[in-house]
């Protein structure tokens, strides 16, 4: 079966062809970021705007890579939520279009669901994936640009919320202190790569405890990173950081935010009597963040997979592949015309 998947949520503009819920067959994303850059986050007026422009360029690249005609697609899934509302909507027009022309089914996903489904996708050299039906019940940690959750996931028709981020999420963070420290957008990759060679034991930045132990908190870590700063600025008489004091900083700020995503994540495997912990998400894409969870769950004796870099920030593989799972699992109420 081929899965036409569609992904417009944020500033990624993205159409994959999968088969049979996992063999990516295309992959193609074109990204706005460029035209946001210069306000230091996604503007949804001009996401949408580029959307509509650029969807049918995506699409016509994708079907090209897969070697598949329009005419083989079986079923279109797209990104349904969370996202910027103009944004889903070209997307999900544009979908809906497609399989009313096709008069073929189109099934709406869930953006964050998708980002745990990443982790099974088939590609390229990536061919170790086990089946996700084979793993049943495990607990799925998204950490994105827009959300940081976790799920116990006992189906993919089954997924049950543990917990979310009460403010930032911590790609999010990642964003706001990459601004503070004056690196640019997105904040995510540069204070990874600023970080490798810094000290993370320099400076101790804590998060916030929530009321929720599931429940994550990140933008005290901002702030306390502001605040060291201007102190820094105001006891010194300095107007600028140094390059090794920048990058002590990321480093530190980096590892704060790993040890908290650990805390929660194991936590939520412990109360849940999981073995099995799968993590998506744009920060997915932080080798730090990789390392450290792989150590962790060999130390606890929990299996981990995360998604592969090319499936851990947005694309529309993800989306596919799920509307694939869900679609056999009788998921029509979500069909064309509901
Ligand atoms: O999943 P994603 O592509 O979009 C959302 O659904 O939000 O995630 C984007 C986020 C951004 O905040 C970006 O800074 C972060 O993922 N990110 C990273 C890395 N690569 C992307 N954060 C930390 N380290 C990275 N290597
Ligand atoms: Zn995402």
């Amino acid at each position: 079966m081929n899965v036409l998947g569609i992904e417009t949520s944020c500033d990624e503009t993205a159409v994959s062809i999968v088969r049979d819920g996992r063999f990516v067959l295309s992959n193609i994303v074109s990204s706005s970021i460029k035209f946001h850059k210069k306000y230091g986050g996604v503007i949804p007026e001009i996401a949408s705007r580029l959307h509509l422009e650029t969807i049918g360029y995506v699409l016509d690249e994708s079907l090209k890579e897969s070697k598949v005609n329009l005419e083989d697609i079986d079923l279109v899934a797209v990104t349904s939520q969370p996202g910027l509302k103009g944004s889903l909507l070209v997307g999900g027009c544009f979908a809906k279009a497609i399989a009313f022309a096709l008069n073929i089914p189109l099934l709406k996903v869930d953006h964050l669901h998708a980002h745990i489904y990443a982790a099974f996708l088939v590609f390229g050299a990536i061919k170790e994936v086990p089946k996700p039906e084979r793993l049943f019940p495990f607990i799925g940690l998204v950490v994105s640009g827009g959300h940081t959750s976790l799920f116990y996931v006992k189906d993919f028709t089954k997924i049950e919320p543990l917990g979310s981020t009460l403010d930032d999420a911590c790609g999010e963070a990642f964003d706001k202190v990459a601004k503070i420290l004056n690196l640019g957008y997105p904040g995510g990759p540069l204070i990874e790569k600023l970080a490798k060679r810094g000290n993370s034991q320099k400076v101790r930045f804590g998060t916030i405890r929530t009321q929720r132990p599931l429940d994550f908190s990140f933008s005290g870590i901002k702030t306390a990173v502001l605040y060291m700063i201007e102190n820094k600025f105001k006891i010194k008489g300095r107007k600028a950081l140094s390059f090794n004091e920048k990058r002590d900083i990321a480093a530190s700020f980096q590892e704060a935010v790993i040890e908290s995503l650990i805390e929660k994540a194991f936590l939520a495997c412990r109360k849940k009597g999981a073995h099995i912990l799968v993590i998506g998400g744009g920060v997915a894409a932080n080798n730090r963040l990789r390392e450290k969870f792989s150590q962790k769950a060999n130390l606890e004796n929990l299996t981990l997979y995360t998604s592969a870099l090319e499936f851990c920030t947005d694309n529309a593989a993800m989306v596919g592949g799920l509307g694939y799972m869900l679609f056999k699992r009788g998921r029509i109420k979500n069909l064309v015309n509901n």
